[in-house]
């Protein structure tokens, strides 16, 4: 018997007052409703129904890669009974059936396949939560033997029934017939005019139906996003859990509160990451890297031992052991740097191979270049790599040292052991193990006079 998922992402979400549907809001640098795939519905489920509305094209377009998906259009959003109703046309009497919302991020796989197992035996299975503020939720009606009646919304619920703190998730699985039969009785005569999925309940237990009710174990595992406010709420909420995972694995985090992880982070151990880093993609930091304040990595691999110093930003970068870079470097896509190198301040690297033990160590440009090993680049030092039509290479090898200010215009080659005097541009191949200076010779001018105040 399959497992299908249906995901509600229909609404327009108002209160967020974006251009964006709801459900591409991210949370840690992943849409919503790429966070309900992939950490529910595909761990869970055989197929996956996305309901879609508002914004659809858009929704669909951002998942394009995604062929699997089975995308069901809900023109009008008259309800989340009416909503399931449009993708139960497409999913056999014998499946199970779980509902899931594109806006309710954080639920664990357990849980759902906790609520599932119920609903594969022939039962009615909804998850509920109690919450110290229960207001706008809908409430789970029990009798005085516990048993489950009903759900009552917050617009229509009255007196006693707006005091219960147990409410509906909104979150249920079901055996795919029954369910189809108590969608097709539904009525939207209510507060708000809807066909709400949530009176399959009394429908139920009205026929003698089995219903049963899962705890959500955590307010935040089922909390949803409405606006701006929640999504913050629930981003930090998020981040100081993956923040506790990694502290748990051995990374010192100097302060996991300003901690932000938008991606994968694989720790060696005696890591430490200071305050205010961003770590994106996939990064991997091999035992004993040390992470300044304030530093961007993206994409990146660094080897044991390295150092990034404060306010450094990486990208695409793969770093050996015992490197040092920063404060203030960029490594942009490309750079390679081997073991011992040192990127200093103020240094912007760009598809930059740079050897064992070599240095740049101050306001450098270094683009497609590959540089040897202990070659010394002086302050101040570009690489010339664009012509304005095409990059160019240059090469810089094994003990090379290159004087402060020194252009390099690439294509060109500085051999093994060279010296370039500073302020030179180097346009054409500088010979090995010797100096090269290309610039203008000083010269002393005798019996010149500095121009003096005209007297009037
Ligand atoms: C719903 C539940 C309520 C529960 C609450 C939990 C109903 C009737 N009520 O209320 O018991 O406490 O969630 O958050 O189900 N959607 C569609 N198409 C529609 C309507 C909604 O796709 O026609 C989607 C929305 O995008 C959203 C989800 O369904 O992801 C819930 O809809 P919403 O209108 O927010 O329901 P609530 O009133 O919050
Ligand atoms: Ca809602």
């Amino acid at each position: 018997m399959k497992l299908h998922a249906v995901i509600l992402a229909a609404g327009q979400g108002t209160r967020m007052k974006s251009g964006r549907p709801k459900v591409l809001q991210t949370l840690a640098g992943r849409s919503l409703l790429a966070h309900v795939l992939d950490s529910q519905a595909r761990i869970v489920a055989d197929r996956i129904h996305v309901v879609y509305g508002h914004g659809g094209e858009q929704v669909r377009a951002q998942f394009a890669e995604q062929p699997d998906l089975n995308w069901v259009e809900q023109a009008e959003q008259l309800g989340t009974g009416h909503a399931v109703a449009q993708a139960l046309s497409q999913i056999p009497d014998d499946a199970t059936v779980v509902v899931l919302y594109g806006d309710v991020p954080l639920v664990p796989a357990e849980t759902l396949t906790a609520l599932c197992a119920p609903a594969a035996e022939g039962q009615l299975a909804i998850l509920s939560v109690e919450l110290a503020n229960p207001h706008g939720y809908g409430r789970i009606l029990r009798s005085a033997d516990g048993a489950v009646q009903g759900i009552v919304e917050h617009k229509d619920a009255c007196g006693e029934q707006l005091t219960l703190r147990e409410v509906n998730t909104g979150l249920l699985a079901a055996p795919a017939a029954a369910l189809r039969q108590w969608v097709q009785a539904l009525s939207n005569d209510n507060a708000q005019g809807e066909y709400y999925l949530t009176d399959c309940v009394e429908l139920a237990v009205a026929t003698g139906h089995p219903v049963t009710t899962l705890q959500a174990r955590d307010e935040l595992d089922v909390a949803g996003v409405n606006d701006r406010q929640q999504l913050a709420t629930l981003e930090r909420a998020y981040q100081r859990r993956q923040a506790d995972v990694l502290m748990q694995q051995g990374l010192q985090l100097m302060d996991p509160d300003r901690f932000d992880l938008r991606g994968q982070l694989v720790v060696g151990r005696d890591c430490c990451i200071d305050i205010n880093c961003v770590i994106e993609g996939q990064v991997e930091l091999a035992d004993g890297v040390s992470i300044g304040p304030n530093c961007v990595l993206r994409d990146v691999r660094i080897g044991a031992d390295s150092q990034v110093e404060a306010y450094s930003h990486l990208q695409g970068a793969v770093i050996a052991e015992n490197c040092q870079i920063g404060p203030f470097a960029r490594l942009r896509p490309g750079t390679r740097l081997a073991t011992g190198a040192k990127v200093g301040n103020f240094v912007e690297t760009k598809k930059a191979v740079v050897g064992p033990g070599s240095k740049v160590n101050h306001l450098s440009y270094i683009g497609d270049a590959v540089l040897g090993e202990r070659v010394n680049i002086g302050a101040g030092t570009i690489t010339c790599n664009y012509d304005g039509v095409n990059k160019h290479l240059t090469q810089i090898q094994d003990d090379a040292f290159i004087g402060s200010d020194t252009a390099l215009v690439a294509p060109v080659t500085v051999g093994a052991g060279a010296t370039i005097g500073a302020g030179s541009v180097i346009s054409r191949d500088a010979p090995a193990g010797k100096l090269t200076v290309a610039r203008g010779r000083q010269k002393t001018l005798d019996g010149w006079q500095r121009p003096q105040k005209k007297e009037d």
